[in-house]
């Protein structure tokens, strides 16, 4: 964390309304590049250089979990030239950013089954993570052949075989989230107003934000615009309003 209560005050935040945990569908890589005529890997390498961006503001700003879906299971539908240029930009990510999210004491993990992919990809990550797993500052998910679908029947599989079966402690603990706080905010940038297998089971009472942006285009200042307007939701958990 690096800004005081007094900066943060300055964005026109409140520590107090900061979420807990963060989670982001990137979308609209693919439509900013087609706005501009440029192939769409263009389009993902530019959101590369925002992703950067709102790591480093979810740091600086005190978020303790953010979850990035960078790669579903259903992508894995997409040309191979595609997904062939993710996993470049995944690996250049890693190779570049690494040393930097270290010394920022962020914490690395994957969500989801990374051996789907080139080995290299699996072991930059499976690095990062066991490299990074003391970090107490923030919890940097990357979803990579991510699935909620997946994620839950693993876990109800895995907590089958536990003691005590299938509890909602035995259940959690298999989840690739496992020990980070509900997500209290989902965003969807690119204007699509759907959850496409995300973290159904985490984002049970979280506040959705779905701005029109393409991804490329959330900057820091469209980041804070958002942390805004989920800090004007009234949240009530199925119980009634304090005031
Ligand atoms: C999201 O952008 C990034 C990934 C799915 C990897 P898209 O590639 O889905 O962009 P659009 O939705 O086609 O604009
Ligand atoms: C969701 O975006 C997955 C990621 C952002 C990684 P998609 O572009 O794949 O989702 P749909 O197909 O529009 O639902
Ligand atoms: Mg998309």
């Amino acid at each position: 964390m690096k800004y005081t209560d007094e900066q943060i005050r300055a964005f026109g935040l409140n520590r107090e309304s900061i979420p807990a945990h963060v989670a982001i569908i990137m979308d609209g890589n693919g439509r900013w590049a087609k706005q501009r005529g440029i192939p769409r890997a263009l389009g993902h390498r530019a959101g590369v250089t925002r992703l950067k961006e709102i790591i480093r503001f979810s740091s600086d700003i005190g978020i303790q979990a953010l979850s990035l879906y960078a790669f579903s299971t259903e992508n894995w539908a997409r040309p191979k030239t595609e997904i062939e240029a993710l996993c470049s930009l995944f690996v250049e990510f890693f190779n570049r950013e690494f040393d930097e999210l270290n010394e920022n004491n962020v914490c690395i993990r994957a969500l989801g089954d990374t051996s789907r992919f080139p080995a290299e990809v699996d072991r930059l990550i499976r690095n990062a993570n066991q490299r990074t797993r003391d970090n107490t500052g923030l919890k940097l998910n990357i979803a990579m052949n991510y699935g909620s679908r997946d994620e839950i029947l693993r876990a109800a599989r895995l907590a089958a075989e536990e003691p005590g079966g299938v509890t909602a402690e035995n259940f959690e603990k298999h989840l690739y989230t496992a020990g980070l706080p509900d997500v209290d905010l989902l965003i969807r940038t690119g204007g699509e107003e759907r959850v496409s297998n995300f973290l159904l089971y985490q984002i049970s009472y979280a506040e959705f934000v779905f701005p029109k942006t393409f991804w490329p285009d959330f900057t820091q200042e469209r980041y804070i615009e958002t942390l805004k307007t989920f800090s004007e939701r009234s949240r009530r958990f199925g119980g009634l309003d304090n005031s």
